[in-house]
């Protein structure tokens, strides 16, 4: 069985020299990884090279491997060079870009998206979003503090005394969890926001103090994720956020529910009232943002406020995005292989969950369920 790594339009690279012995170990007969597919994460040819991969082009890795190994989908026309029963495995944003699963279908392709792991004990050593929105979370404060014409940290000197900064995260899951940690280390003082319940606790815990709005909808058997609020909820919510906006410097917004379209959290009046110099970091940005200003990909300033809508944000820390992201792919990929040999076993929730496409059929039970297919 060969396995194909393939360079991206970005800086990551799906799996890293140091993961290859594991590759090995389920018997994997050859890898081939296309030239400089890691050298933007710092892993150069020659260290797979020396841990026994061989380097090819990207054709080569197309049409000779069994399982293809991406971030990004190939284009059309390199779908249909792929081995008629090879299986691609990469990161297609299925929940947002549901063409994707008609090009896939009509290539009739075997597809696995990383996205769609399930949030299970079992599978978290497989779950790119988590390590992919921690990563996010961290990299959102450190661009905060570069744009804040303000210290994090609170400062007494000779010349007089600096305040801490006010930071406001909006969502407390992976990503906010990890924003609240890092504003934290860097000194400021930090508020968040979830619709969860439970996410008063871990918020807390990390020293940060919970923006609490009463009569949530009753979320204990929604498996962890966010539910639908009632249109009243959401008033008293907006009123809240607005007014702790208003004093604070940065505000970070991941607040999601998977699938669906960002909650609109930071409205044109709430921006109104926030101080000139102030930054929102809106992590939420490619599924349409926390900010009513947010443009994907790019910095918008208005009355004074600077609003990031960055989504590329692992991708500008590929060495350990990379890293982690290897490891969860690599992860995945065993349950795949029994003895060398690619062996998809659908009996099995984790893999059964993260198949979008099988021979071209659309298989995933959630994205059906979506699509109404
Ligand atoms: P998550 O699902 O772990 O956390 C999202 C949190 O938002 C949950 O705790 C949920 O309860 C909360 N939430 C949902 N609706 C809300 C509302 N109306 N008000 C307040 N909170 C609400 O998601 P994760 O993994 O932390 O990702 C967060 C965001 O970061 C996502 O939009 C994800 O796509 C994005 N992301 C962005 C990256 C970038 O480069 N910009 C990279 C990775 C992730």
């Amino acid at each position: 069985m060969i396995i194909g790594i393939l360079k991206e339009g970005e800086n990551r690279v799906s799996v890293i020299p140091s993961d290859l012995s594991a590759l090995k170990k389920m018997g994997v007969e050859h890898i081939q990884i296309e030239s400089g597919a890691g050298l933007a994460a710092l892993q150069p040819d020659q260290a797979y090279i020396d841990l026994g991969a061989t380097v090819a082009s990207r054709v080569d890795i197309l049409s000779k491997s069994d399982l293809v190994l991406c971030i990004h989908p190939p284009s059309e026309a390199e779908l249909d060079a792929m081995k008629k029963d090879a299986v691609l495995i990469g990161q297609f944003n299925p929940l947002q870009d549901h063409h994707i699963i008609d090009v896939f279908a009509g290539k009739g392709r075997t597809t696995f998206s990383m996205e769609l792991i399930p949030r299970t004990t079992r599978a978290q050593s497989m779950d790119v979003l988590s390590s992919m929105a921690m990563i996010a979370g961290y990299r959102s404060v450190l661009l905060a503090a570069t744009h804040l014409p303000h210290m994090f940290p609170m400062s007494m000197t000779a010349a007089g005394s600096i305040r801490p900064a006010k930071m406001l995260v909006l969502g407390a899951g992976v990503a906010g969890l990890q924003a609240i940690a890092t504003g934290r280390r860097l000194g400021a003082v930090v508020e968040a926001f979830d619709v969860r319940t439970a996410a008063r606790e871990e918020v807390e815990s990390l020293g940060a103090k919970f923006v609490a709005v009463e009569g949530a909808t009753d979320d204990t058997k929604a498996g962890g994720y966010a539910v639908e609020q009632t249109e009243e909820y959401k008033q008293r919510q907006a009123e809240l956020i607005a007014d702790h906006a208003a004093k604070s410097d940065v505000v970070i917004c991941t607040a999601q529910i998977p699938g669906r379209k960002a909650p609109l959290l930071v409205t044109e009046e709430t921006i109104k009232r926030m101080n000139p110099g102030s930054v929102v970091i809106d992590l939420a940005a490619s599924t349409g943002g926390n900010c009513a200003h947010t443009v994907n990909g790019e910095t918008t300033i208005v009355d004074g406020i600077c609003i990031l809508g960055y989504s590329d944000l692992p991708s500008s820390m590929a060495a350990d995005a990379s890293k982690l992201l290897s490891k969860n792919l690599v992860n995945f990929v065993a349950l795949l292989i029994k003895e060398g040999e690619l062996a998809l076993n659908f009996e099995d929730d984790i893999v059964a969950g993260t198949c979008l496409t099988r021979d071209g059929e659309l298989v995933n039970a959630r994205l059906k369920q979506i699509l109404k297919r």
